[in-house]
């Protein structure tokens, strides 16, 4: 069968710093897929190296059986990734289904051209799909900044699915919320997981997270793959803590 998400040799040099240094893994259709490691370890580099962001030093990228290698991040929302960033992508002066919109107008490019985009009444059922997906209609009339910082966070993931997405990428979708919230969105996730079909990979440093949600678990370390499997055996490989101690 072929993989979802096919990641070869991937490699991404900044200057003397080999941040992903031959990385190699593929992402079968319905997987939730933890990535852990140590910061530094160049979890993000890796995404932004799979999503176009930076143009990888080597390697390649196969999206349903397509080389996508280098291709834009707009052309890669097109085709059926999605992403959230580390840091929040909501506006906070625009309401929750605003947001929505404003991300479907332009799947996954920079957040000031999603400001300045022009009104379009065509995406408003499509957000208020995502809206009763997401269960977030009590607060969709809202400023998005008027909500709490994890609620944000959900108004984020929910914008990355204006594009229908088959994947999507979450970078470190717990940092800062609280647990209430976490949990709240370990259901989210496996609901969109099972309902919608999305396949996911994860960034997250949160490790009862990745225990309760992941399918599967790559620890990074030092640009490269230093362990890879069930989450329980990952969590426990002696290198793997080596690597979080060493940190
Ligand atoms: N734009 C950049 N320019 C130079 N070095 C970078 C850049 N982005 C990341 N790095 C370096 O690459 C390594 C991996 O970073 P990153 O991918 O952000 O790690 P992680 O997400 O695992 O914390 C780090 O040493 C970091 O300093
Ligand atoms: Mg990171």
């Amino acid at each position: 069968m072929t993989a979802l998400l096919d990641v070869q040799a991937m490699q991404k040099a900044y200057g003397a710093i080999r941040a992903v240094d031959g990385v190699s893994f593929s992402v079968a259709s319905g997987e939730i897929l933890g990535v852990i490691g140590p910061n530094g370890s160049g979890k993000t580099t890796l995404f932004n190296a799979i999503l176009g962001q930076v143009l990888p030093s080597a390697g390649s990228v196969a999206f349903e059986g397509h080389d996508v290698t280098g291709s834009k991040p707009l052309h890669l929302a097109r085709r059926g990734i999605g992403r959230t960033f580390q840091s929040l992508q909501v506006f906070g002066k625009l309401s929750v289904r605003d947001n929505l919109i404003a991300a479907g107008q332009e799947f996954g490019t920079g957040k000031f051209a999603r400001l300045f985009a022009a009104p379009e009444a065509g995406l408003g059922p499509r957000a208020e799909e995502i809206i009763a997906l997401f269960r977030i209609g009590h607060v969709a009339h809202l400023p998005a900044g008027s909500l709490s910082y994890g609620q944000q966070k959900l108004v984020d993931i929910a914008m990355a699915f204006m594009s229908r997405p088959r994947l999507v990428l979450l970078d470190e979708p717990c940092a800062g919320v609280n647990p209430a919230l976490i949990d709240q969105l370990t259901e989210l996730l496996r609901r969109l997981n099972r309902e919608a079909g999305t396949t996911f990979i994860v960034i997250e440093h949160n490790m009862d997270f990745v225990m309760n949600l992941c399918s599967r678990v790559i620890c990074m370390a030092q640009g490269r793959i230093l362990a890879e499997g069930p989450p329980a055996e990952v969590q426990a490989n002696r290198a793997v803590l080596e690597a979080y101690l060493g940190a």
